[in-house]
């Protein structure tokens, strides 16, 4: 803070001494204060200098600059009985009186810092107040920055800064605050957040200042490129897979996909006894099932920039003792259950009606 301009006692000291103190001044003549929380503003904003403790019929209240309640000083006053407002020498043209007695200055400059006085007159007395507004600027938002923008889901740290001359900041990760734990560390001065080992949930970071008790501020939010996987691989085919077997008949059409998640989007490779086939993509249709075409296959799914291959891998059969006994596989509505043309035939096997 600019140490030519005035200054007042940051508000958190002041509601310490708040009974006896504002400003270094002692409210020794009165009842009557100055709410201690309401004697900091921000500049450009609206500030209200709340008055408490004020008795019943009130004949006037007038606000002036500085300690004493002088003609000179004066900046507003309100007249309750009669309804009147009177400006004084120190009217700006953005204060006025409130019917309970408080100071509302708008649009608040920085040169507002300083001592106010209120004074309060009950026609046979009067009672004051004094109180030290501070008007401080909002700083700008943290700025933030991270040394790497695409990382690989648990192989990659990053490190992120933030920028700001406040000393107390606090860190969001996917919008939730954060704090130093076994997955991140958060540096001593609280400006650089560590991830050891992003995740794809650690996508968007930002921190947060509140150098203004009440007033956070927060950076934009920064987005990580986080790859991951493949994993969660699945498979899909049009005959249901029973302990790894695939039963479909000589001639049948056989539809197989492979699914998993992975960013960037996995390349598919499929093996067929062993032997890469030249086929490639997430889905593979045999349009008429041959004898050859019988055997070991395998979904292959990998993700060239996390460097990570998972598989998949399941046999296509001809349907065992089952074929002359005319078995119909079909999908039903749920994609999994087999049914069958004839259940009764064949209650006692169970791995048909898992
Ligand atoms: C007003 O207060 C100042 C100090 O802030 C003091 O020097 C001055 O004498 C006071 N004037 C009156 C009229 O009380
Ligand atoms: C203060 O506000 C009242 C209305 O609430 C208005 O009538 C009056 O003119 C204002 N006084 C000044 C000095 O702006
Ligand atoms: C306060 O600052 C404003 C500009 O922000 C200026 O116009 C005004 O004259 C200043 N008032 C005083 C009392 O210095
Ligand atoms: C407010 O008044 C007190 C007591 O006179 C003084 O110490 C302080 O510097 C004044 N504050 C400002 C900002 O003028
Ligand atoms: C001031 O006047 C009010 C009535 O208007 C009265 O109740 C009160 O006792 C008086 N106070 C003093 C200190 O004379
Ligand atoms: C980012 O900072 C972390 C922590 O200091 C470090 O381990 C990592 O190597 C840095 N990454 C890059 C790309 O410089
Ligand atoms: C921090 O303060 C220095 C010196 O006052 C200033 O140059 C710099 O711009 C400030 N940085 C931020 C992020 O506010
Ligand atoms: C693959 O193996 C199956 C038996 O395990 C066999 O029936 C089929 O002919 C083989 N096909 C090829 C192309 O090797």
């Amino acid at each position: 803070m600019d140490l030519s301009r005035p200054r007042c006692r940051h508000w958190r000291e002041l509601v310490l001494l708040a009974s006896l103190l504002a400003c270094g001044i002692r409210q020794v003549y009165s009842q009557i204060s100055i709410d201690p929380e309401s004697l900091l503003g921000i500049k450009g904003f609206r500030t209200i200098l709340v008055l408490q403790n004020v008795p019943q019929d009130v004949q006037e209240y007038s606000w002036h600059r500085g300690t004493n309640d002088t003609a000179e000083n004066m900046i507003v006053s309100y007249t309750p009985p009669s309804e009147t407002w009177q400006s004084g020498p120190m009217f700006s043209g953005r204060e006025n009186v409130t019917r309970t007695g408080s100071l509302v200055i708008r649009r608040s400059a920085l040169n507002d810092t300083g001592n106010y006085t209120a004074r309060v007159d009950f026609g046979n007395r009067t009672e004051k107040a004094t109180g030290c507004l501070s008007i401080q600027e909002l700083e700008n938002k943290p700025g933030i920055w991270a040394n790497a923008s695409s990382v690989v889901e648990y192989m990659d740290p990053v490190a992120a800064i933030c920028y700001t001359n406040a000393t107390n900041v606090n860190w969001y990760v996917e919008y939730t605050q954060v704090s130093s734990n076994d997955r991140m560390t958060i540096s001593p001065d609280l400006k650089t957040l560590i991830i050891h080992r992003v995740s794809r949930y650690d996508k968007t970071l930002q921190c947060e200042t509140e150098s203004i008790p009440e007033f956070p501020r927060r950076s934009e939010p920064l987005s990580l490129s986080v790859d991951y996987g493949p994993d969660n691989v699945q498979l899909r085919t049009s005959h249901s897979i029973l302990n790894g077997i695939l039963s479909a008949e000589i001639g049948s059409q056989v539809h197989m996909e492979c699914k998993a998640t992975s960013r960037p989007s996995p390349k598919y490779h499929w093996t067929h006894n062993g032997s890469l086939l030249s086929l490639s993509g997430a889905k593979i249709i045999l349009p008429s099932l041959a004898w050859e075409q019988m055997g070991r296959y395998r979904c292959i799914v990998e993700n060239p920039m996390t460097q990570l291959a998972m598989y998949r891998e399941f046999q296509i059969q001809v349907p065992q003792s089952c074929c002359e006994q005319r078995l119909l596989h079909l999908r039903s509505q749920s994609g999994q259950r087999l049914s069958l043309r004839n259940p009764d035939l064949y209650v006692d096997q169970p791995s048909l009606h898992q």
